[in-house]
């Protein structure tokens, strides 16, 4: 009897076959098996020294500033101090360790948290006062009024963006019309909550650009085949393709969403990083309310982050979606997922709020946060230049600027004899390029697999993220390795 019941049970157990099969589908390539290969050979270099070609593993694959050395800004994070340890107000050092605007801000902070306490739940929403604080911010920006009731204060966009996705995707025949390339953390959402991606192609020909006869085809093919299409994804400036959109283009994207009732979700994450003087940010609100349509005319979602822009504070996990245009029943059920975890992290709420609102003229750390700024974003724009330059001159390789965001995405035109070394060894053939490259040099970088690409084109995603005194070193070591494969393949 009692093995009788064992057995039973163990049949239960939990395995491959009995999990969600969505969760056994999706993949998201920027931490993927590249990423897990790079992690192992980072472990025989430091079991034994001097194993492999090269002294350390460049992580390439992820937009992760802070992780190659870049600082942290210090007004941000002297307020973040301060907010979480406020005892440190009090003393009397204080006034010569930090700036006279990171303590008054600090004092501003903790007056619009609810008993002072940064280790408390907050409102589900995020903290009012803050809220109030970015939707200032975001009206500086536009110049069009922001309501801090449509602001909801996240962990970061990746959790706002999971939540978007979680309340329009019931099934298969839901679905949500993406760019590609595309940041894959859109197809594995998709993938889990058993929804369709319904691709609109970016133009590599022409820089990246978006054309809107492509995206109305695309949704024509979807439509016909029973798929309801329920919104449209933009990311501006783009990962992994780093262009940034015209005015014009926008202006296309969202009267075609007016007319055709998508809801818009704008993933403006890169918003501060532009390299090149002819482009400009325009926020997607910003363009439908100059285009004179409000809450009535299209429902508009915007994510941002603390993680990107020459903040990169990744790691604190901050970020807000803006939703306009949405019904109070709708805003309700989303009220109504917010309160599931209670509320964001409360630090990653005050750094929101931060980088919506940085110091202003006249404020003590003004001077020092616009040289800080300028130096990590002057600096981004030559490392993307350089790496740029160096993949224009590999033989076979193509590769548009990066106006903006923190990737390059070169085109391979692979010899046939390499692609059908990648068909035996059953890779792709941009992640056996990738795979190859990484056992050699020890980068790791993303093969465009992972975004998805027209069929027929291999691409590799590398962010432009290494410290300015190795960039030129990184550039000769893919050149190198680019050689020596051309060489054996061509
Ligand atoms: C386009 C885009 N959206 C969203 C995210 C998610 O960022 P986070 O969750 O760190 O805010 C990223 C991260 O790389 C991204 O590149």
């Amino acid at each position: 009897m009692g093995s009788m019941a064992a057995s039973d049970h163990s049949s239960k157990r939990i395995t491959v076959q009995t999990i969600n099969p969505n969760v056994l589908e999706f993949e998201y390539a920027v931490r993927g098996e590249i990423y897990y290969l790079a992690q192992k050979l980072q472990e025989e270099l430091e079991a034994k020294p001097g194993s492999h070609p090269f002294d350390e593993i460049l992580y390439c694959n992820i937009g992760n500033p802070h992780a190659f050395g870049q600082p942290p800004i210090t007004f941000f994070r002297e307020v973040l101090a301060l907010c979480d340890h406020p005892r440190i107000l009090d003393m009397s050092e204080t006034k010569g360790m930090f700036s006279a605007d990171s303590i008054d801000r600090a004092l501003q902070i903790l007056d619009k948290i609810p008993g002072r306490a940064t280790g408390a739940y907050s409102h589900d929403q995020g903290i009012k006062g803050l809220r109030d604080t970015i939707a200032s911010g975001i009206e500086v920006r536009d110049g069009f009024p922001s309501n801090p009731n449509n602001i909801f204060l996240t962990d970061g966009a990746g959790p706002a963006i999971h939540t978007m996705m979680h309340l329009l995707i019931s099934s298969k025949k839901d679905g949500i019309l993406c760019p590609i390339p595309q940041y894959p953390l859109y197809s594995a959402l998709i993938a889990l909550y058993g929804g369709t991606l319904v691709p609109y192609y970016l133009d590599e020909a022409n820089g990246w650009g978006l054309e809107i006869s492509e995206v109305k085809k695309q949704l024509e093919t979807a439509t016909s085949e029973g798929i309801n299409v329920k919104a449209l994804v933009v990311i501006n400036p783009g990962n992994p393709t780093g262009q940034v959109l015209t005015e014009a283009d926008q202006k296309e994207l969202v009267h075609f969403c007016k007319e055709e009732c998508l809801l818009l979700l704008a993933d403006e994450v890169y918003q501060d990083n532009v390299y090149v003087a002819e482009k400009q940010f325009h926020s997607f609100k910003k363009v439908a309310q100059s285009m004179g349509y409000g809450e009535n005319d299209i429902s508009l979602v915007s994510f941002h982050s603390v993680s990107k822009g020459f903040y990169g504070e990744c790691g604190k996990r901050g970020g807000y979606m803006e939703v306009t245009g949405f019904s109070p029943e709708i805003r309700e059920q989303l009220s109504k997922v917010s309160t599931i975890y209670h509320c964001a992290n409360v630090p990653g709420q005050i750094l929101t709020s931060l980088i919506m609102s940085p110091p202003k003229v006249g404020d003590e750390s003004y001077e020092s946060f616009c040289g800080e700024k300028e130096a990590i974003l002057s600096s981004l724009a030559r490392r993307a230049k350089t790496l740029e330059e160096a993949f224009n001159s590999m033989e076979g390789v193509s590769c548009n600027r990066a106006e903006g965001a923190m990737y390059l995405f070169p085109r391979l035109r692979l010899p046939d004899k390499a692609i059908k070394a990648a068909e035996a060894a059953e890779a792709a053939p941009d992640a056996f390029y990738v795979q190859l490259l990484l056992n050699a040099t020890g980068i790791v970088l993303v093969p465009g697999s992972g975004f998805g690409q027209e069929s027929g084109t291999w691409h590799f995603r590398c962010t432009i993220l290494p410290p300015e005194d190795k960039i030129k070193a990184v550039a000769a070591r893919i050149t190198e390795f680019h050689r020596g494969f051309m060489d054996q393949y061509r």
